[in-house]
């Protein structure tokens, strides 16, 4: 029987090329030349072919002969595109060739899905040729670490997920109504008196700049950026709470511990309002080496159309004025937007007239649709965890959906890239976070990745059954839906 091509998301190219194939053994060692930027990524590769082997693998910075080898190289030869790569696997050697440090972490993980046991427990790698390049630029995860906070620890287990199924951004929704998650030096009660809640009475917590800089630089050498969002003018209890001078009264708010949306809010012609916006902005802007923040700007139910609007600009103006990109969820396209802004379609109950205005007039689309990619969805009403107001996602249903189409008349050149959404109401733990996200994540990764062309419904099913080995031997819950003939 051939070994199996499980490969997820399904690459651009990939050719079986009848060689014999590539065996590990104790000598197999990662090869790489000694380059700053390339050490870092060798390590990685070896520390993940030593997982899959369960023996230590070696680096060497030379051509240690050419046998037995993992060869990692910088090379021009491919697709436009940082994270091109190419993966060519036979008797004795695997190529890994990319243009740049990240197209290499692509080639790594497609390697590292490559592998399968045969009988006898060798490991191999089938013979194949692969040249592979995304879809989207941006391929994201957002995660509400306010409603439930999430550790350092837990997060690096969801950003090595992220970066197994080519992810490339991190958005973390680290301010709502429950809790402010992310130290301010210029506000600092914001974590001192906000941080310690969550829903429902759970424990809160908050990252130090020094977390911050951690999860970063966990993500970079992944591939994974981080975009921080700052949610305003709305979600802002955490806030309020904090700092009494961002109410009316000057007194602080309660703190707030329940589900509900859209009661919180901040006020425009406060003293104390611009310079909070603009020094909590700029901070968390100088923690960022990523090109984007995002200002949240969702479901603000208390507010005259021109007083949001002022918020956007002055919280957009914050952001540009310390060198980045703005992004906001989809109710900032009912405002004036500079062109490049993103903007993150999340609601499709609404009309998507406006959505189409921006984009015409230069704004980028982030497709993060409810009913597709809101991972805390229930996948169906049995489903104990999880919310359903944009009803149930199976599988099939995270996986069987087109960006470019979502929204009729939105040029396709306008849609930047797919973002799936975990909101934690009700998720309060890792093992509740990963079976909600194990198996859609990779689902809407593939979305994000793969051509169009190159997506099907049954190869998708065949190639996830795979996985669950590797989430089972890394110990990481998921549901297995009845979709799939899961091998385990
Ligand atoms: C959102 O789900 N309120 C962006």
């Amino acid at each position: 029987m051939p070994d199996v091509i499980a490969v997820v998301p399904q690459p651009a190219v990939l050719d079986r090329t009848g060689d014999a194939p590539f065996l590990f053994t104790d000598a197999t060692t990662v090869v790489v030349d000694g380059r700053p930027d390339l050490i870092g990524i060798a390590v990685l590769a070896a520390d993940l072919l030593g997982r899959v082997s369960g023996r230590a693998v070696e680096v060497r910075y030379a051509e240690a002969g050419v046998s037995d080898i993992v060869r990692l190289r910088l090379v021009e030869s491919l697709p436009a595109g940082d994270e091109a790569y190419r993966v060519v696997a036979r008797n004795g050697r695997v190529d890994l060739e990319a243009r740049t440090p990240a197209g290499l972490v692509r080639a790594i993980v497609t390697l590292r899905q490559l592998i399968v046991t045969a009988p006898g427990g060798v490991l191999r790698v089938p013979a194949v040729r692969i040249e592979d390049w995304p879809r989207y630029a941006w391929r994201g995860l957002s995660i509400d670490v306010a409603r439930h906070f999430v550790t350092v620890p837990d997060l690096k287990v969801v950003i090595g997920l992220m970066s197994h199924y080519k992810l490339n951004v991190l958005h973390l929704h680290l301010t709502d109504d429950q809790g402010w998650r992310l130290h301010v030096p210029s506000r600092p009660l914001l974590t001192r008196l906000s941080s310690s809640t969550s829903v429902g009475g759970d424990p809160g917590g908050f990252y130090s700049p020094e977390d911050f800089a951690d999860i970063v630089a966990y993500g970079a050498v992944r591939g994974v950026r981080v975009v921080p969002e700052v949610d305003v003018p709305g979600h802002v209890n955490a806030a309020t709470h904090a700092y009494g001078e961002l109410t009316p009264s000057g007194e602080p708010t309660e703190a707030y511990t329940g589900i509900e949306v859209g009661f919180s809010r901040l006020h425009a012609d406060l003293p104390a309002t611009g310079p909070f916006l603009t020094d909590v902005f700029a901070d968390v802007a100088a923690m960022t080496p990523g090109e984007y923040v995002h200002i949240g700007g969702d479901e603000v139910l208390t507010m005259e159309a021109d007083e949001y609007a002022t918020f956007v600009a002055a919280a957009s103006a914050a952001v540009r004025a310390a060198g980045k990109k703005v992004v906001g969820w989809q109710e900032i396209a009912h405002t004036p937007l500079e062109p490049g802004t993103v903007v993150q379609y999340w609601d499709t109950r609404v009309d998507p007239a406006p959505f189409v205005e921006a984009a015409q007039a230069g704004a980028l689309l982030l497709m993060s649709p409810g009913s597709k990619a809101y991972l805390d969805m229930k996948y169906d009403a049995s489903t104990e965890l999880g919310l359903e107001w944009a009803g149930h996602i199976e599988l099939r249903d995270a996986y069987d959906w087109e960006p470019s189409t979502l929204i009729e008349g939105v040029p396709a050149a306008s849609v930047i890239g797919v973002e799936a959404a975990l909101w934690t109401e009700t998720l309060r733990n890792l093992p509740e976070l990963l079976q909600m996200l194990l198996p859609r994540l990779a689902a809407v990764a593939e979305v994000a990745w793969s051509s169009p062309e190159r997506r099907d419904w049954d190869g998708f099913r065949g190639r996830i059954s795979q996985h669950a080995a590797l989430w089972d031997r890394l110990g990481l819950a998921w549901y297995p839906s009845p979709q799939v003939d899961w091998t385990r």
